[in-house]
């Protein structure tokens, strides 16, 4: 199948222009539903989060029309003012954001040609900032994590992705502030998450192998001897791009059991500059050994870890994916104001002889934001299975208002970028969200007929619950939604 794949090149739409409408444009002969906003009823007695972020649809019985979707919560930020009045208490406002984060898990189906969720769903879940969690791999009961074995919730959840067996890899990012103000112990939090959808009684586990940082995302793949090997970016400045490999080989036969090879690996960062994956273990490196306590405490301490092994400090390394045709790997460095980077730009890697278990690269720049390609600060990636590359954009509100560098590219947008043929490279944009927004998490159904996408903070930097700086999507207050966008011809 994968020799017929062209890299894309043909722009299936008529692109549209930067817009600053509170509204969420698409091109000509494309539509929109609004699957579950923020405080829907979505069954069980539970409602949908805060924030939502990345979307993974799971077919049901391999349909592209009905199926599950899972969405991350990430954060409630400066838009808490429309979560409760002023005078809450402290502790009811804490109850309130710690059960509007983490995930969702809801039931999908397109009838009549739109797509509505299921509310007397058997799959229906939350999992919240105060779900009990499994921790898994070399920090599992270590000093380094005090000793815990299981933890306390999920929250920062920004993207992730789906595993080989079905269930969701959901990625903790920016922890820190709320961790604080909970009072929660912050070695908790900074893992990735896996839940499994289709068992609404199983536990979710946090697996410490692939380390502790502002996880952006998870791109999963296997290496030439059927190990699995995983793909992460940390989303801060100046930090690294990170790869797990398992000892273990993966087994299609082996299902839901093939987890285990999350918990037994090892995790490299990568040295631009030599090209090479740096393993972050101690029994590999005399430094590591006399700095760090345990192999649990260099996974505490990822961070540390690496800069201490050489790894190359980067433009905040977000979403990264692999090209369904030839195996190289995308990066997203959405920007790094501190050296004048404004509109970041996208790396691709190839891996020595292709294969995702080498420990040498090469690298070149993909596509670079700015005025002229009409893109800035690439956040989440996504391939279709043509090999273009669907590219949504985070240009920060604060920015946005703040810097004339951003102006013309109006309202955060999300982009299609070839990566073969006469277009490779370049930008076209595909959706405008509403003021205020960003648009997150983009998963297309196996027939590529539909698009689902959240749209992140509408209205964020309003600064009075009365008058918000959008009302999108429902002309109250404004709503994070999932949609799913029709219009595609699919494959
Ligand atoms: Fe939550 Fe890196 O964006
Ligand atoms: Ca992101
Ligand atoms: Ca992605
Ligand atoms: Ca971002």
């Amino acid at each position: 199948e994968k020799g017929r794949m062209k890299g894309g090149g043909k722009v299936p739409f008529q692109p549209i222009r930067p817009s600053s409408k509170d509204e969420l444009v698409l091109p000509r002969g494309f539509e929109y539903d609004v699957v579950a906003a923020w405080e829907d009823d979505i069954g069980s007695g539970e409602t949908f989060g805060f924030n939502c972020d990345l979307t993974v649809y799971f077919p049901i019985d391999e349909s592209s029309e009905h199926g599950l979707l899972w969405v991350n919560h990430e954060y409630t930020g400066s838009g808490r003012i429309f979560l409760y009045p002023p005078h809450t208490s402290e502790t009811k406002k804490h109850e309130i954001e710690q059960y509007n984060l983490g995930g969702s898990v809801i039931e999908v189906r397109k009838e009549k040609g739109k797509w509505t969720l299921d509310k007397s769903s058997r799959y229906t879940r939350r999992i919240t900032a105060n779900t009990m969690i499994d921790l898994t791999g070399p920090a599992k009961g270590d000093a380094a994590v005090n000793r815990a074995a299981e933890v306390k919730g999920t929250f920062a959840n920004c993207s992730g992705g789906r595993t080989l067996w079905d269930t969701v890899l959901s990625c903790e990012e920016n922890f820190d502030s709320d961790a604080k103000r909970w009072g929660r112990d912050l070695t908790h939090y900074g893992w990735v998450v896996e839940v499994d959808p289709f068992q609404p009684e199983s536990k979710p586990k946090k697996h410490t192998a692939l380390g502790r940082f502002s996880h952006e995302n998870t791109a999963m793949t296997l290496s030439a001897d059927g190990r699995l090997v995983v793909y992460m970016g940390d989303d801060a400045g100046n930090q690294h791009f990170y790869k797990y490999i398992s000892d273990g080989v993966y087994r299609r036969e082996n299902g839901k059991l093939n987890s285990k090879l999350l918990e037994k690996g090892t995790l490299y960062a990568a040295d631009l500059e030599k090209g090479k994956w740096l393993p972050l273990d101690r029994e590999k490196s005399p430094e590591l050994k006399e700095n760090f306590r345990s192999q649990g405490d260099v996974m505490v301490r990822t961070r540390e870890a690496a800069k201490m092994v050489g790894a190359t400090p980067l433009d905040r390394p977000e979403d990264v994916e692999v090209h369904p045709a030839d195996d190289s790997v995308y990066l997203a460095l959405t920007n790094n104001k501190s050296h004048g980077n404004y509109y970041g730009q996208i790396l691709r890697f190839i891996e020595d002889g292709n294969d995702a278990g080498s420990l040498e690269f090469s690298f070149e720049v993909f596509a670079v934001g700015g005025p002229q390609t009409g893109f800035a600060c690439p956040d989440n990636l996504h391939f279709d299975r043509q090999g273009n590359l669907w590219v949504f954009c985070d240009i920060s509100s604060s920015q946005l208002n703040q810097e004339g560098v951003y102006e013309t590219f109006k309202n955060n947008g999300a982009f299609m970028i070839p990566t073969a043929g006469k277009n490779r490279g370049q930008a076209f944009q595909f959706a405008s969200g509403p003021v205020g927004c960003e648009m997150t998490g983009p998963w297309f159904t196996p027939d590529e007929k539909t698009l689902f996408f959240a749209v992140q903070h509408p209205g964020e930097g309003s600064e009075d619950p009365a008058s918000p700086t959008s009302r999108w999507p429902r002309k109250d207050k404004p709503r994070s939604s999932v949609v799913a966008v029709r219009g595609f011809k699919g494959r």
